[in-house]
């Protein structure tokens, strides 16, 4: 490495300092995509970083698969080496733990100017070409996570994943699902330092002591990963499921056809009326992205207390008290626990609504006891059905008495479909829970169905769950149907209208709490009862 100082001496060097900064743009414009049919036709490419790191998506004809590969600038030998040094003298010289909250244009500026600093310091000459490839590889790796980040700035990336070194990196793509990548961590080391650098952006810390990473990306990410060969066979591992960072509006929701109008507008008098609402469905079914749009009718006064492990939920509101179960390993015990914690202390804080992200172990018979001493709620649980779901309520380690059960208003199902060929995720059923008997046998009514076949949604009337507000509150249940009607139409307005924006479906709901004539007359919708 000294030998190479030498062989560049200073004297004649280019004047670095006066190299125009190169601009780099971490967020450039989402391009349009387009779902193709024929696999072995796809070949887009499009920029993840601009103008240096390219997506390139298309079929391999030798593995007869679609791949997913990186196109950064390629450094030659004498670059990497300037590169290593600078690296670590930038390193060396500053805490980057300490800046990486800054933002992203001070981060960019900072690493130019040091980089100019150092390259003079440290005799090395370095071209302008070079010196633009160089900057790049400085900024995506401090401010970023060295080779993810093109994928981590990628849109249309869902879920990455990373089953150990010397095996590809897979991801779920919005568009074209399934894919290889072109990244592979040649070594356990390379990926340990990953892992340690996600780690580290999560604010969290791992090590062989404590070798689970359980947290959450400055861009709300979920990380999840290992550091030790001895937790899983290949070694460190990684998984990240990437947020979009605004959530989806409940019209969104409408427009990708995860659920009906009526679907939407039933679950909105039941948030008005504090009814209780368990999410339920598979892994990656979409049950988080279904609360959070729930979460848009919530009315804009009442008190909202959120409860998750890692922290996904993004309510669109200034009443809200979000908090994230800390200090857990992700391993079992700690994190029920601390959920419990946090949950029972969320009840003293007398909130209007009470969100848990997932409910998974004890704290579940906090939530049942705040529900049943009148906390509206609405959380999310793994189970494929009814049934599963009411038998792991009332199963070791939850074991709630099937009586408790009875304060569970409706639960709506999720599930993963394949559509004409496209994979699409549906509310399967809403279903109501009418009575469960002290034996745990459950009396259900489902309003809602999606036919799979016909890929309709069907709506049978007869809500006894309206039948439910109707007592509670005094108010006919013609009138709900009423409302419930209107609502409908009104949903449908935005989605034919077009009225997707996060901002503006939430102004939408709250004005509609206030003045629900003006709002339905804005849209066209008759407001006396139809
Ligand atoms: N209605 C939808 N249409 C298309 N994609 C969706 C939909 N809902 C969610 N997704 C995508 O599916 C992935 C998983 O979504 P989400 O986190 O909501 O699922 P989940 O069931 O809560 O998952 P988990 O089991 O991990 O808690 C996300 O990448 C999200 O962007
Ligand atoms: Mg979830």
């Amino acid at each position: 490495m000294d030998k190479l100082f030498w062989t560049f001496p200073s004297n004649n060097m280019a004047d670095i300092q006066n190299y125009e900064k190169v601009k780099i743009d971490f967020h450039p414009k989402i391009p349009p995509l387009e779902k193709v049919k024929d696999k072995t036709k796809i070949d887009v490419r499009y920029c993840v970083i601009s103008p240096f790191a390219f997506i390139h998506v298309h079929w391999d004809e030798k593995i007869f698969e679609l791949v997913y590969e990186i196109e950064e600038p390629i450094l030659n030998e004498q670059e990497k080496s300037f590169l290593e040094q600078l690296t670590t003298a930038i390193r060396d010289l500053i805490n980057f733990e300490g800046v990486i909250e800054r933002n992203e244009d001070v981060l960019l500026d900072y690493i130019d100017k040091r980089l100019k600093l150092l390259a003079v310091e440290l005799g090395i000459d370095i071209p302008y070409e070079s010196y633009k490839k160089i900057y790049y590889y400085l900024c995506r790796d401090f401010i970023g996570v060295n080779e993810i980040e093109p994928i981590l700035r990628d849109y249309f990336v869902e879920d990455i994943e990373c089953n150990g070194a010397n095996s590809p990196v897979y991801l779920i793509h919005r568009i074209y699902r399934n894919l290889r990548t072109s990244v592979v961590f040649q070594s356990n080391e390379r990926l340990e330092s990953l892992v340690e650098k996600l780690a580290q952006r999560c604010g969290k810390h791992i090590s062989y002591a404590d070798p689970i990473l359980d947290g959450t990306l400055p861009d709300g990410s979920r990380v999840n990963a290992t550091y030790t060969a001895d937790i899983t066979s290949k070694g460190p591992t990684f998984t990240i499921r990437k947020f979009t960072a605004t959530p989806w509006t409940p019209v969104e929701l409408i427009s990708f056809k995860t659920l009906s109008p009526e679907m939407m507008a039933y679950l909105w008098i039941l948030v008005q009326y504090k009814m209780n609402i368990l999410i339920t469905g598979g892994t990656a079914s979409g049950k988080t992205t279904l609360l959070n749009a729930v979460a848009f009718f919530i009315p804009p006064e009442a008190r909202v207390v959120s409860i998750e492990d890692t922290r996904e939920l993004n309510l669109p509101r200034e009443n809200w008290l979000p908090s994230v179960a800390r200090g857990s390993t992700g391993g079992k015990g700690e994190n029920e626990i601390s959920l419990f914690t946090l949950l029972r202390s969320s009840f003293r804080q007398s909130p209007d609504y009470v969100i848990v992200g997932e409910v998974r172990g004890k704290e579940a018979s906090v939530l049942f006891q705040g529900m049943a001493s009148g906390h509206s709620s609405i959380s999310t649980m793994h189970s494929d059905s009814v049934d599963t779901l009411i038998k792991r309520l009332e199963t070791p380690p939850i074991e709630l008495s099937p009586t408790l059960l009875n304060v569970l208003d409706c639960v709506c199902i999720m599930t993963h479909a394949v559509v004409n060929k496209e994979e699409t995720r549906k509310l399967r059923e809403i279903v109501e829970i009418v009575n469960v008997d002290p034996n745990g046998i459950a009396t259900i009514n489902t309003p809602f169905t999606w036919n799979a076949s016909e890929d309709k949604f069907y709506y049978k009337p007869g809500s006894k769950v309206f039948d439910k507000i109707s007592k509670r509150y005094g108010i006919s249940v013609d009138e709900l149907e009423n409302e419930f009607r209107k609502r409908a139409q009104l949903i449908y307005e935005l989605y034919k209208r077009k009225v997707f924006k996060f901002e503006d479906v939430q102004e939408l709901a709250n004005r509609y709490y206030k003045k629900p004539d003006e709002v339905l007359k804005e849209f066209g919708i008759a407001s006396q009862n139809i």
